[in-house]
């Protein structure tokens, strides 16, 4: 048995105010499920004040991004360190924003998810295709070359200790979502491309849909075989649908 993760990335939302709402809202929703992680990933500056409002609270604490380097110039970066001292167990990498906007490649995500485990962070990373790449009919080889590229290296215990989420570029933040047949298709890919490399680990490693998930579409896509959670942005931000998502995994 696989463990569900449902994990809200709030991306840039959430001041010292929306963060204490949303959260007290989540924690008074008292939810426990044992076969089931749920974690927010709320932006570096009200990491604090989460992990204040969740210390006696099932719910982890996740960072949306960090740096590859331990320390020094770097400036505007966030380590690994920082993170675990500010209460963060998970920490996602590779986001297509992150890799759009900031021109993060494969081989950064790798280094990163590397920093990441070894530093004790779980690392959820990202990969998916692009509209134009999927209407080229080219979803396998994109997201097979960058599953090679950002788990290149990696022992089999480092798989295992991961999180893989595919998020299809076209579905994130659209309201378009795959259906649950085609997400499924491309996680049972990307399972196989994992067992390629391992076959044990590729059975545990948990792979997470992401792209306009919502509580009317959350339990096809769930119960799918080979797709063992969500990463959730818009409706991460209101409590009852992050909660109704949790529900359904
Ligand atoms: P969305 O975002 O649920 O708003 O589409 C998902 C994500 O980017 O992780």
């Amino acid at each position: 048995m696989r463990q569900k993760i449902v994990a809200g990335n709030w991306k840039m939302n959430g001041t010292p105010r929306e963060t204490e709402a949303l959260l007290k809202a989540l924690v008074a929703a008292g939810r426990t499920p044992e076969n089931c992680a749920m974690v927010v990933c709320p932006p570096y500056l009200v990491l604090h004040l989460a992990d204040e409002i969740l210390k006696d609270s099932p719910i982890m604490l996740g960072a949306q991004d960090m740096s590859v380097h331990d320390r020094g110039a770097y400036t505007a970066e966030v380590s690994a360190e920082m993170l675990l001292t500010a209460g963060a167990s998970y920490v996602i990498l590779g986001h297509s924003e992150r890799r759009q906007y900031h021109a993060e490649s494969d081989q950064l995500v790798n280094a990163k998810a590397k920093k990441a485990l070894a530093d004790g962070l779980i690392p959820i990373i990202c990969v998916g295709e692009t509209l134009e790449e999927r209407e080229a009919d080219r979803t396998e080889e994109v997201v097979g070359s960058q599953i090679g590229g950002v788990l290149a290296g990696f022992a089999p215990d480092m798989i295992a200790r991961s999180v893989i989420a595919y998020e299809p570029v076209w579905a994130i933040g659209t309201g378009k979502t795959a259906t649950p047949e085609m997400a499924q298709a491309v996680h049972r890919f990307i399972r196989n491309r994992v067992a390629d490399l391992n076959q044990e680990a590729a059975e545990t490693v948990p792979i997470l849909y992401g792209g306009s998930v919502k509580p009317d579409n959350a339990d096809g896509l769930l119960s799918q075989p080979d797709i063992d959670g969500a990463l959730v942005g818009g409706a991460a931000l209101k409590a009852d649908d992050f909660v109704a998502i949790i529900d359904a995994a």
